[in-house]
């Protein structure tokens, strides 16, 4: 962790009032919490950029195990990536419909390639890819 710094920013009236109302309904005690956040938050997108940095993130995928054998391909799909997936949670949420979230780590480029196969296959109605980074360079 670094030292502190403190630094001041000039934003026009109207819109630093519609910040405070956003960060208050949010739960921010104050503006320093949320600017902190909102810059780790950019920082963490910009590190996502570079495919060659090891990364961690999860890929929400919603799929209906009946249709196009979507069950099989799902569990041989992610045997495949064994060495990026190092954890699965499956919940059976109806009588057709499975909610998975794969935890992945890895490079950034080997990432989004499993995450597009999954999300991409036949009979999976929706899915989504949410990065993070363990956050060396990041401070708290
Ligand atoms: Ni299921």
């Amino acid at each position: 962790m670094g030292t502190l710094s403190r630094f001041g920013v000039s934003v026009d009236s109207v819109l630093l009032d519609k910040f405070d109302k956003l960060i208050t309904e949010k739960g921010y005690s104050n503006r320093s919490e949320a600017i902190r956040d909102m810059i780790r938050d950019y920082l963490v997108r910009e590190e996502w950029k570079d495919d060659t940095r090891e990364l961690v993130g999860t890929i929400t995928i919603i799929y209906n195990h009946h249709t196009y054998e979507a069950a099989k391909k799902m569990t041989k799909e992610q045997h495949a990536h064994y060495k990026q997936i190092i954890s699965c949670l499956h919940v059976h949420l109806d009588a057709e419909n499975c909610l998975e979230v794969i935890v992945v780590k890895g490079a950034a480029s080997e990432i989004k390639h499993i995450a597009n196969e999954l999300i991409g296959m036949k009979g999976v109605m929706h899915g989504k890819l949410v990065t993070t980074t363990t956050g060396g360079s990041l401070v708290s």
